[in-house]
């Protein structure tokens, strides 16, 4: 049997972290795969994290199953970091997930089975895995244009303009915030524009959001999602906690669903749950714990709130280090982009033969599309990524 199988793609992503793990060279930067590093190149346990660990092991005293759907404490803790009341409980069907891919993957098969000729919609570029798992589920699938290449910024009114192309039923995947790959963002009016062409489209929004405190702040990067869940009879919305959490391995994320009332958040609730048992069933409890003990402890809240503070600071500041050694180096102001983008990426723009000649010569690993980690920089590689990018002839 096993000698029918095939190849499969590799993923760009994690393909160029091995790549980077073989690489012999010891001056090598990293800035492929999005995980958040401190300035010595560590990925650090948050402190609230580790306080939340050491509160669940003394109090914890049984391994049982918890719940199909997860424990409640972290759905509704999550639920209110995410939509913070912008539509009733109720109206809310939810799921713990192994992770934001988990919740991505429950949200497809969701859509499958409830429309399986839905197209889903993806901005062009998306990450990766978005077109993966859709192609593999043999869903339809069409991209609308997002990134402006010339200025670096969103193509809105390519989006827009695609966008008409809209079937009742169809569903548009949004990144909340900190969009991934480019770092570009809509602003609060071009959400409103979106919300309004989706309704009169009769489309369903599915958001995903990984990212949310590495932006503009815990508060401000759930406002996209949080109007388009107001916004809409329905919607759908993949959150991760890997990133604001830092727990990444322990694959921490939930699936929301907003029903138009709740008789149907129910069903969608129950389908939730359904969708669970088959995959996988009991999704992973310890992260989700760990979210739910910092969510509705204040103190430890408050501590995982101040350290994302300054994880965000931190790369806020990259991206303005960056930019400023980038107007010296090419005396202009053509890399100002990086630091209007947010999050943890930012498309530089750039073709894969250069992205190709700083990884040869400066050992300068960025994804083939030009992606780069910002948390992946510190004081001393700016300078040597900023030259490498006018040596490459950005
Ligand atoms: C990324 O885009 O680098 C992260 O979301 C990690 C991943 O799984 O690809």
């Amino acid at each position: 049997m096993l000698e029918h199988l095939k190849p499969q793609p590799a993923d760009k992503i994690l393909m160029l972290m091995q790549t980077f793990r073989e690489d012999p060279r010891t001056d090598k930067i990293d800035l492929g795969v999005g995980v958040y590093k401190d300035p010595t190149g560590l990925t650090p346990v948050m402190r609230a994290v580790k306080a939340a660990e050491k509160k669940i092991w003394e109090s914890q005293n049984t391994k049982a199953y918890v719940g199909l759907a997860g424990d409640p404490a972290f759905l509704d803790g999550m639920i209110g970091l995410v939509l913070d009341g912008a539509v009733a409980r109720e109206r809310i069907g939810a799921v713990a997930t192994p992770g934001g891919t988990g919740a991505i993957r429950q949200a497809l098969e969701l859509i499958r089975l409830a429309s399986p000729e839905a197209t889903v919609w993806l901005s062009n570029p998306t990450w990766p895995n978005h077109n993966s798992i859709i192609k593999y589920l043999g869903m339809k699938m069409a991209d609308y244009r997002y990134f402006d290449e010339a200025s670096r910024g969103v193509d809105f009114s390519g989006m827009m303009a695609d966008l008409q192309g809209l079937k009742a039923g169809d569903v548009v995947l949004l990144h909340g915030c900190c969009h991934n790959p480019t770092g570009a963002n809509l602003d609060a009016a071009q959400w409103d524009e979106v919300i309004a062409l989706l309704k009169a489209k009769g489309a369903v929004p599915l958001v995903d959001i990984a990212y949310q405190g590495f932006g503009d702040g815990l508060a401000e990067d759930g406002a996209a999602t949080r109007m388009v869940a107001a916004g809409m009879d329905e919607c759908l919305i993949a959150a991760s906690c890997s990133k604001n959490f830092g727990i990444y391995r322990e694959r921490t994320g939930i699936l929301m669903a907003v029903a138009r009332d709740d008789a149907q958040a129910k069903l969608a609730q129950a389908n939730l749950a359904f969708l669970n048992r088959q995959n996988y069933s009991f999704p992973p409890d310890h992260g989700a714990r760990i979210v739910s003990t910092i969510l509705g402890d204040p103190v430890l809240r408050a501590d995982w709130e101040a350290e994302l503070e300054e994880i965000r600071g931190t790369m806020l500041g990259l991206r303005t280090q960056l930019a400023d050694e980038l107007r010296r180096l090419s005396n202009s102001d053509r890399f100002d982009f990086i630091a209007h983008h947010r999050g943890m990426f930012s498309r530089i723009g750039t073709t894969p033969e250069k992205v190709e000649k700083m990884r040869a010569e400066s050992g300068i690993y960025m994804v083939s599309d030009s992606r780069m980690n910002i948390a992946g920089l510190n004081a001393e590689t700016i300078p040597i990524l900023a030259k490498a990018i006018i040596d490459a002839g950005v």
